[in-house]
């Protein structure tokens, strides 16, 4: 019988078996899945165990500190942070793609990793033992939908699927690799990891950098941050954070449209609300938003958002769509 205690006793197990007395990083990224794979990992192997926050400039607007308070708060866990900015945005400049930009972000997440398993070693004085394993919170339906299961097509490339160099040079540990979002969440709950961090809306390891239709850039970025926060922030007050599985905010960058604000003429971007509802992120319908919700956020992102003239609203299910655009 399924229950999250057993579960995560054989997790803890199997993790303990495969690290030994191994010394392990985990990519923390403040999300679901990664803290409940920290957490997990923790409970197995303790402090031969460190986590690190990559802030690679794709983050929503206070996501950085988020993390740094609430995880550390709750699990005491060890925890590096790297200001990796600009870095990512350099490798990324140029690229439209979709599939391009997301290989390239899981490139340098990977850099970013070896650069913290030497700084761990060098800091510890302990040539004796390298940082051999990589934790990371890969979920089931981002092994099928990178291709990874039985016969599926490759749909995205998932960052902490696809999209790894072939010189990796850590061994992967992925605990939670067979298990659906909901039950990461009771494990997580049944491990002692706080309430606000189990039931946060997904958001994807690639970051904003996969919600900019068009090339990332810094201006680009400060553009999307401001409209996500705004609705982020009217959903929140209007108690729907728990109904929706998650709403992503896209900024189409290549796209400009004629608008009229004041007296003037104005040739700005469109933001797109694609808010889900959904058991597991394999399939998803759009919700229902109450217009008056919606209104409130079209109203603020225009008024307040420079270059954002126009809020639309993607009313499709997945499938046909993805839940991100990108
Ligand atoms: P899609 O767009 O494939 O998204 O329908 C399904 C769910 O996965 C999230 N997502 C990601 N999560 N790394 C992640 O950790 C990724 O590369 C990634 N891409 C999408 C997405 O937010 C949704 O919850």
């Amino acid at each position: 019988d399924w229950t999250p205690a057993a579960m995560a006793d054989e997790l803890i197990d199997q993790v303990r078996d495969q690290v030994g007395d191994g010394r392990a990083l985990c990519a923390l990224s403040g999300g679901v899945d990664s803290s409940v794979a920290a957490a997990l990992v923790q409970r197995a192997i303790g402090d031969q165990l460190t986590c690190v926050f990559v802030d690679h400039g794709l983050l929503r607007d206070g996501e950085a500190e988020q993390v740094k308070k609430d995880f550390v708060a709750a699990t005491g866990v060890d925890l590096v942070v790297i200001d990796a900015t600009e870095q990512f945005l350099t490798a990324l400049a140029g690229v439209s793609d979709p599939e391009q930009k997301r290989k390239i972000i899981g490139a340098q997440f990977i850099r970013c990793f070896e650069q913290a398993a030497r700084d761990i070693v060098h800091d510890r004085g302990d040539d004796q033992h390298p940082v051999k394993f990589l934790v990371q919170g890969t979920l089931y339906p981002d092994v099928v939908e990178s291709g990874g299961g039985t016969g599926a097509a490759n749909i995205k490339s998932h960052h902490n699927v696809g999209g790894l160099p072939d010189d990796l040079q850590f061994a992967l540990i992925e605990p939670l690799r067979l298990l659906f979002k909901d039950e990461v969440r009771q494990v997580g709950l049944e491990l002692g990891v706080p309430e606000e961090i189990v039931h946060r809306q997904p958001f994807p390891g690639p970051g904003l950098g996969i919600r900019i239709v068009g090339e990332v850039t810094a201006e680009r970025l400060e553009i999307l941050r401001a409209a996500d926060k705004i609705a982020r922030a009217e959903l929140t007050a209007a108690g729907l954070d728990r109904d929706i599985w998650q709403c992503p905010v896209v900024l189409l960058a290549d796209v400009r449209s004629v608008g009229v604000q004041g007296d003037g003429r104005t040739y700005g971007h469109p933001i797109v609300l694609r808010p889900v509802s959904s058991e597991d992120a394999m399939t998803a319908d759009w919700t229902r938003l109450p217009y008056d919700v919606l209104a409130r956020i079209s109203n603020r992102i225009t008024n307040e958002v420079a270059d954002v003239n126009r809020v639309v609203l993607d009313v499709t299910s997945k499938p046909p769509g993805t839940i991100e655009w990108e």
